[in-house]
């Protein structure tokens, strides 16, 4: 009796998918094939352009400063967010990957690169004109290349060029500080150093003479 009641509903169940399969309705669809011709629209082209003024999904950049670096047209002069340790920390390995090898550890233009012949030397960050020069303009050089430098939009984040612009700014305090810019209650922690070999940009500066903490200051990025 069981056996019979199974076969038969083996028998409606296949019947139930042969019979379905003769249906067309849903299965012979009016479409496009891809970039086929269409006469429905008066160019002919069946793909059609996104609406004007359509953004793509993450592409908004309601936040123009922030991608741009500028306030209308000129370079704006903050940083659109906190200037945290995290953030420099950040603006140094990168900038010691992308623009050291060019414009040295720090920043006077003697890179490794320029020395082997690259047609230009850098300026140095340290002239007045740089100094002088609002954080925004250090973003939009890497956003859009400067002179015969070539812009690092692909290379590098928006975020990140923010970090590496916050980074130049403190490589130019640090080449110009006095014993004013210290904290009251905080001591030089030591001698400056005095350099023999400046260094490429590639590799560090030797010292002439090692400095009470040596070791402790390599400049080395953990
Ligand atoms: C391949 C070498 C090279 C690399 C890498 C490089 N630069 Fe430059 N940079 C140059 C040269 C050369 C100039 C001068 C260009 C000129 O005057 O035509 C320059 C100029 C500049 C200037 C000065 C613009 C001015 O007003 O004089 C800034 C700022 C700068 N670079 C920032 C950067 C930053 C930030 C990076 C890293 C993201 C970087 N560069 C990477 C070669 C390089």
């Amino acid at each position: 009796m069981l056996r019979l009641r199974q076969i038969s509903v083996g028998i409606l169940l296949s019947a139930a998918t042969l019979l379905s399969g003769c249906r067309l309705d849903m299965h012979a669809q009016p479409r496009q094939n891809p970039l086929s011709r269409s006469d429905f629209f008066a160019d002919q082209r069946s793909a059609r352009p996104p609406v004007e003024g359509t953004v793509a999904r993450g592409q908004l950049h309601a936040d123009t400063y922030f991608y741009t670096g500028k306030i209308g047209a000129s370079p704006g002069d903050y940083l659109p967010f906190p200037a945290t340790r995290e953030v420099l920390d950040r603006g140094r390995e990168r900038y010691n990957i992308y623009c050291a090898p060019c414009h040295s550890r720090v920043g006077d233009g003697n890179g490794f690169i320029p020395s082997r012949g690259f047609a230009r030397k850098p300026p140095s960050y340290h002239i007045e004109r740089l100094q002088k020069a609002p954080l925004g303009y250090f973003y939009d050089v890497m956003t859009n290349g400067f002179g015969i430098m070539s812009d690092y939009a692909s290379q590098i984040s928006p975020q990140d060029r923010w970090n590496i612009a916050a980074y130049i700014r403190a490589l130019q305090l640090s080449q110009n500080a006095t014993a004013a810019d210290i904290p009251a209650g905080q001591k030089i922690p030591s001698e400056p150093p005095t350099f023999g070999d400046i260094g490429t940009g590639a590799t560090f500066p030797s010292r002439t003479k090692p400095s009470p903490q040596a070791g402790e200051q390599t400049g080395e990025h953990k």
